[in-house]
């Protein structure tokens, strides 16, 4: 029997190239969607199905979950990658946007594994694929809402993969270095505050200027199909994110800000 990935954030970027590289490799796909724009393009493909699902509203997590158990039988692996930045100075960063931030990225993240987790539990097994960022192990400035995020993505990650190896059950984290998706121009909201306009312009301007050269996601499909099929107790994989990773973590911490605060924000106050 085929077996079945579902995808949550499946309508463009690392989550539509991921839904595309199971599809090629012969496996059923949940290709799930918050936008319905998309679903359109997926209708020719027999092994493939786009039910709803917002992480933020548990009831269509459970009907998209219901749906692909109803049209594939089972659910081998989740890939977890549904998200946005909310990015911009944490004093302009309002507790609702704060709140909808994490909604997203981690609470969103968490209702949909607990809602797989019995599945995979009562089949004896299968893979959940979190992505993260590098930006779940450093930070930049004026991404403080988005790195809170990815960090608690990392260390949720890192601790469940202790209490579900004994049912079977992989935890995987990918974190992707920067990729050109619609995450920049599109999947990015910015909060303001009248003191720090410069900055919020520096940041902003260098975010567009280095998007066009960034990579294409299939890349980060390729490593999350590697993830979920090589077998290995390995739990992080950084597509595109491993030299800054390790230039991170071997020059001296006065260094690496000195390099992050000229590349991003320059000479301004
Ligand atoms: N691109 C990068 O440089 C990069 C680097 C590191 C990590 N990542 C992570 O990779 C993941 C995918 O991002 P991407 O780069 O592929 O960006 P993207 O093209 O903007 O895709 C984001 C996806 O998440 C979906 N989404 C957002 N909020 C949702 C919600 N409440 N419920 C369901 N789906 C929702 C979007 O759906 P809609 O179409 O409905 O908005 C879209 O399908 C994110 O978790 C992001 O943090 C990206």
């Amino acid at each position: 029997m085929n077996k079945t990935v579902l995808i949550t954030g499946a309508s463009s970027g690392i989550g539509e190239a991921t839904a595309r590289y199971f599809l090629q490799r012969g496996w059923n796909v949940s290709a799930t969607m918050r936008s319905r724009s998309k679903v359109g393009d997926w209708s020719q493909e027999k092994r493939a199905i786009c039910p709803y699902l917002d992480v933020t509203k548990p009831e269509t997590i459970s009907a998209a979950i219901h749906e692909t158990l109803e049209h594939f039988g089972q659910i081998d692996v989740l890939v977890n990658n549904a998200g946005y930045a909310l990015m911009g100075p944490l004093e302009g960063v309002t507790a609702d946007r704060l709140e909808h931030q994490f909604q997203t990225n981690v609470f969103g993240l968490v209702s949909t594994i607990q809602t797989v987790l019995p599945v995979l539990r009562q089949q004896g097994g299968g893979t959940i694929i979190n992505v993260a960022s590098i930006g779940g192990r450093l930070a930049f400035p004026l991404t403080s809402s988005y790195h809170a995020t990815k960090w608690a993505v990392e260390g949720l990650s890192e601790s469940l993969r202790y209490e579900l190896r004994r049912f079977g059950i992989r935890v995987k984290i990918i974190e992707p270095g920067g990729v050109k998706t619609n995450f920049i121009n599109h999947g990015t909201t910015w909060a303001t505050h009248p003191d720090y306009t410069k900055m919020v312009d520096k940041v902003k301007q260098f975010s567009e200027k280095i998007n066009d050269s960034l990579p294409a996601p299939q890349g980060v499909a390729k490593t999350i199909y590697r993830a979920a099929t090589d077998k290995s107790g390995r739990l992080r994989y950084s597509p595109y994110g491993e030299a800054f990773l390790l230039l991170h973590a071997i020059l001296p911490d006065k260094l690496w800000r000195y390099l992050i605060e000229n590349m991003m924000l320059g000479k301004i106050k």
